[in-house]
């Protein structure tokens, strides 16, 4: 299927590695001209490299940039959102992503990890999609996709946290959806069930080494509830996201996409 999104600028948030890379590196070989940013300044680089070679790869000629940000800060997305515009254009595509809020039950969550979660999962979408909309408007086109989370569709144990304020993120997506639907720009929702990013499998490995059981045990528990009987590919996710954006999903807006192997039982 041809995306029709060749030459349009993609802003991804936190994609110096993880989900947002691969969604950089999916929209490049798209011929997106692409922007990435991350807190994390060490891997800018090479993730900037990567995304230039998946654009190679498929034949693009596109332009890539890389930005160090830190998404809780206002200041920080409001000049993000200045550079891209200088170096790349008006955006057209924005996706946002951060690390993820603190885990934990009710009785860990301190009134700093809530803020703390607030302004890293909420606002920062927030800020982004405010920095850009008015861009969006102008072109009479826009995609926005917001990286949630299952957690959307069924709170996950022990995230009290991010199951709060994803959906803060799904209320604001919907309701802005309907708000800007008439200036032809969607706005989206992809939620993944458990994916193997490097973080992911960080995460396992030290949750497994805590129960005392081994990396695979602990895999196996993980992917017992999941009817596909694996974990998701961050490219899996990305190409979820790839659609989202592109023309031909032009009538689809204010959904919450689901990429979670079948896990979440809810209809
Ligand atoms: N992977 C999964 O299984 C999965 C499933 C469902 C939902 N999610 C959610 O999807 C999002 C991305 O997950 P991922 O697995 O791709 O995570 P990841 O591999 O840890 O990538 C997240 C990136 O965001 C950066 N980051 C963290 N805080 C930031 C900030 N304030 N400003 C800018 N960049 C920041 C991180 O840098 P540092 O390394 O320096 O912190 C890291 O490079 C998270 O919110 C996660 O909870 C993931």
């Amino acid at each position: 299927m041809d995306l029709g999104i060749r030459g349009r600028v993609a802003l991804i948030g936190a994609s110096g590695r993880g989900l947002g890379l691969a969604t950089a590196t999916r929209l490049a070989m798209e011929g997106c001209h692409i922007a990435i940013c991350d807190k994390d300044t060490a891997v800018l680089e090479g993730a900037l490299a990567q995304v230039k070679a998946a654009a190679t790869s498929t034949g693009e000629t596109i332009k890539a940039f890389a930005y160090p940000v830190d998404l809780t800060s206002a200041q920080d997305i409001d000049r993000l959102a200045a550079d891209v515009r200088r170096d790349l254009g008006p955006v057209g595509i924005l996706v946002t992503n951060s690390g993820g809020p603190p885990p934990g039950g009710f009785e860990e969550a301190t009134d700093e990890k809530w803020v703390f979660a607030y302004s890293l999962t909420f606002l920062s979408a927030v800020r982004l999609i405010r920095a850009v909309l008015p861009d969006m408007k102008a072109q009479k086109w826009g995609r926005i996709i917001n990286f949630t989370s299952r957690s959307l569709r069924e709170p996950i144990p022990n995230l009290i946290i991010s199951n709060s304020v994803r959906l803060a993120v799904g209320g604001m997506a919907k309701t802005l959806a309907g708000e800007v639907a008439k200036y032809g720009i969607t706005v989206n929702n992809v939620c993944p069930g458990p994916t193997t990013t490097d973080r992911a499998i960080e995460l396992a490995k030290a949750r497994a080494a805590k129960k005392g059981i081994s990396y695979d045990e602990e895999m196996a528990a993980t992917v017992k509830g999941i009817p596909l009987g694996r974990l998701a590919k961050p490219e899996e996710q990305a190409a979820a996201v790839a659609f989202l954006c592109s023309e031909p999903a032009g009538y689809v807006t204010g959904i919450s996409l689901l990429v979670d192997g079948g896990a979440v039982q809810a209809l």
